[in-house]
């Protein structure tokens, strides 16, 4: 057989992208993309719309074939051997739709019996699955009477039914108000926690912040930065620093702050408050903050506004928007 003689170049590496590309005729979707995701890493896949998010998604799921490059999922080739390299997987791609006069039970019987689990089996995965999203309660009563936070999360544990080593997400919560986001998120925060694998897309920085450990965003079908959330929260170089000062600064003041080397902008927001936007890291913060105090500047407060990795994000997407 061909698999036997061509071994996957990867191993178990739940998910290895080498250079997948897309063109939807003459558009370029995305570029050529390299992607690794090693075991029981929460990877969120972070992007504006149109960035290639989805895209990306659906080639790593066999939804679309890549105009080139290779996605690979636990080392095996998604295009030559697809029942095979997804077997290990559940997906939740766009919104889901079930059929409404269906209870939860009967629409996990129907996926697992199409994924040729028996009877037991489906039982018993059911009820630790429908535990699991938190919809035991509703295990008997008729989708139609859902809400979308439940359908998706519905939608969670159809995917999770086989126990799949890797969980694939295309934007979890979109759609949902603020409680049914909230819910969602405490589901994959609590697989993560169980040690799987997870690939999601969001658009929601803050979001990616609180569930994965990884991040990598994408703009214009390009790869911008890749990192793990600590490293890249602690690592952004621009950073936004709020300052209040017992007596309101003087222009003379402003004037002078806004010369010091590293900083690059300096809003008075009234209330003696002034907004700067300082870069080279946690050490041009400190040079500020020393700089205001020789001068004489009495300062309360000096906090960070908006995260660092937040900063990271928008300067990046603002750079590649420019170019
Ligand atoms: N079938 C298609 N035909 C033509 N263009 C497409 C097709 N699917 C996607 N595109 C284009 O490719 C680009 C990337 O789309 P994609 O859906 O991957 O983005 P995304 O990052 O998922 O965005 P969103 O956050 O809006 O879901 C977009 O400009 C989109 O218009
Ligand atoms: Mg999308």
């Amino acid at each position: 057989m061909q698999a036997a003689i061509e071994r996957p170049i990867t191993t178990d590496v739940p998910v290895h992208l080498e250079g997948i590309g897309k063109e939807y005729g003459h558009f370029t979707a995305l570029k050529s993309l390299e992607l690794t995701v090693a075991e029981g890493t929460a990877l969120g896949f972070l992007g504006p719309n149109g960035a290639g998010k989805s895209t990306t998604i659906k080639i790593m799921t066999n939804l679309i074939r890549p105009s080139r490059g290779r996605a690979s999922l636990f080392g095996i080739d998604v295009r030559r051997e697809p029942t095979r390299a997804l077997a290990r997987i559940g997906a939740v791609i766009e919104t889901p739709e079930f059929y409404g006069y269906l209870s939860p039970f009967e629409t996990l019987a129907y996926a697992g019996r199409l994924r040729g689990m028996s009877p037991k089996e489906i039982r018993n995965r059911s009820e630790v699955i429908l535990k699991e999203v938190k919809l035991t309660e509703w295990a008997d009563r008729r989708i139609q009477e859902f809400s979308k936070g439940m359908k998706q999360r519905l939608a969670i544990a159809q995917a999770l039914l086989h126990e799949p080593d890797l969980l694939i997400l295309d934007e979890p919560t979109s759609g949902l108000d603020p409680r049914g986001m909230a819910e969602v998120r405490e589901v994959i925060k609590s697989l993560k926690g169980q040690g799987r694998t997870v690939f999601m897309s969001s658009h929601l920085l803050g979001e990616v912040q609180e569930v994965c450990d990884d991040v990598a965003l994408l703009n214009h079908g390009e790869l911008l930065v890749r990192g793990s959330v600590r490293e890249l929260s602690r690592g952004a170089d621009t950073s936004t620093i709020q300052a209040t000062f017992l007596r309101p600064a003087t222009p003379q003041d402003l004037e002078a702050l806004a010369a010091l080397p590293g900083v690059e902008e300096v809003k008075d927001s009234g209330d003696s408050t002034v907004d700067l936007r300082i870069s080279g890291g946690e050490e041009g913060q400190a040079r500020v903050l020393e700089a205001m105090i020789t001068r004489g500047l009495r300062v309360t407060t000096y906090r960070p506004l908006g995260s660092s990795l937040e900063q990271l994000y928008l300067d990046r997407i603002q750079e590649s928007d420019r170019l």
